[in-house]
């Protein structure tokens, strides 16, 4: 079976929700997608059965520290960890990120540099922007080029010096949608002796993830954009963080990756996570067995999990390329992102736009009376969108297909859009 829609959709309950009859499209995805119903049972099920706190000598106990160890041992495969004691959990990228900081910072002195990049969330920003402010560091920008709403590289040897101690960029980009060459950043700041923090927040739902190719020393993303519950999930390489001071109290262990899970953590978020990712992989293994081949390096469940992330972006590609093009055919709007259609491996299909006369909370509210879910504003990006120079307009309109959506809705859409298009 090659890629099979109806089959898909038919993991996703919410997808067949209406709203006085009207069925719902969610564009919406970025900012969070719908979940699985295997998800919800394996949350379920750890509630109802496995609740038990870690390390005790009975049954529940145990069955909780099993739901830990394969939510780890999943995200190991997603993301082709090394290891799966280097996979942390946390309540969110951004609660993970001020939290890892905290550690980081301690390898620090006054005067060294973090690059931070001018096309991020501010979750992988204003905790380092707060951390710099905290130990006397200095920021340094990377900017991005505003005409192809890429990154110029040849800038960054410019802005790395011999004391940058740190480089933060995303995967991709939740408003202009592009794609960052992530391995280039992370080659130039290794020669230059400086960690990598990847947020991976907005790539992880749509291109496979390779930590290992990628060269970083940390990678952190959400599992509630990709299908799953609410909860972070960083990677964090070994050497870099047995180096760290993990902030925990006394008796928590001592060692990573529990030492920096602070508390007890959402064990029914853990069971959640895992189940996303089996999802992944069966994908890979009922609709992906062409895409295999471009993963001969793994096998088994990280392989299945790989080739399904190549063909779920194949199919995405056509959803942006579909949208893209059809924005574009509408009077005065402007595309905020990559939108020549043979460079759509270099964005996700997340696709902002504005117009020239009509405010981006307007469309978004006018499409939500049509039960089109599409958001508007800076959607947390904050440097990007000043950047762009439409901060203070009201930012953009996002529309963010995944891969259960439809041509059929991206049609309705653009079908839908010129009624508000108007001041
Ligand atoms: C690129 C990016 N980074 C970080 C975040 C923050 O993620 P979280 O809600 O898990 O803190 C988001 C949320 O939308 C995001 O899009």
């Amino acid at each position: 079976m090659s890629f099979d829609l109806k089959a898909i959709r038919a993991h996703f309950p919410a997808l067949a929700l209406t709203d006085n009859g009207v069925r719902r499209i969610y564009f919406d995805n970025p900012a969070g997608t719908q979940v699985l119903s295997s998800v919800a049972a394996a949350m379920s099920d750890c509630l109802l059965a496995k609740s038990a706190n870690l390390g005790g000598y009975f049954a529940s106990s145990a069955d909780a520290n099993a739901v830990v160890q394969s939510a780890r041992d999943a995200m190991a495969d997603f993301l082709n960890a090394p290891s799966a004691d280097e996979i942390i959990f946390g309540q969110n990228m951004t609660t993970l990120t001020f939290h890892m900081s905290r550690s980081i910072g301690r390898l620090f002195r006054p005067g060294d540099e973090i690059v931070l990049s001018q096309m991020d969330h501010d979750a992988n920003v204003w905790p380092w922007v707060m951390l710099a402010r905290d130990l006397n560091l200095e920021i340094r920008w990377l900017p991005f080029n505003t005409e192809t709403f890429e990154f110029d590289l040849e800038v960054l040897d410019n802005i790395i010096s011999d004391r940058t101690r740190l480089v933060c960029v995303g995967g991709a980009s939740n408003l202009t949608g592009t794609i960052n060459n992530v391995k280039a950043i992370c080659a130039k700041a290794r020669a230059a002796g400086a960690m990598t923090y990847i947020d991976g927040v907005q790539s992880a739902p749509h291109v496979a993830t390779d930590v290992q190719d990628i060269g970083c020393d940390f990678f952190v993303c959400s599992s509630y954009k990709f299908f799953g519950p609410h909860q972070g999930i960083l990677w964090g390489r070994r050497e870099v963080l047995e180096q760290l001071e993990p902030y925990k109290v006394r008796p928590a262990p001592a060692d990573p990756p529990s030492s920096f899970e602070t508390g007890t953590q959402s064990h029914e978020g853990f069971a959640g996570v895992a189940a996303s990712v089996d999802y992944f992989a069966t994908i890979g293994e009922s609709m992906a067995e062409d895409y295999a081949g471009r993963w001969p390096q793994f096998s088994g469940r990280r392989q299945d999990i790989h080739a399904a992330m190549s063909l779920l972006f194949d199919y995405e590609k056509t959803l942006a390329s579909h949208l893209i093009r059809g924005l574009i055919e509408i009077d005065g709007i402007t595309v905020q992102g990559i939108s020549d259609d043979d460079a759509m491996d270099r964005r996700v299909p997340t696709v902002s736009f504005t117009h020239e006369l009509a405010a981006p909370a307007v469309i978004a509210e006018g499409l939500a009376k049509r039960n089109i879910f599409v958001w508007s504003g800076h959607n947390y990006a904050v440097e990007v969108a000043r950047t762009l120079g439409i901060y203070d307009t009201g930012g953009a309109v996002r529309v963010g297909p995944v891969h259960y959506n439809s041509i059929a809705e991206i049609d309705e859409l653009l079908g839908a859009l010129p009624d508000f298009l108007s001041r």
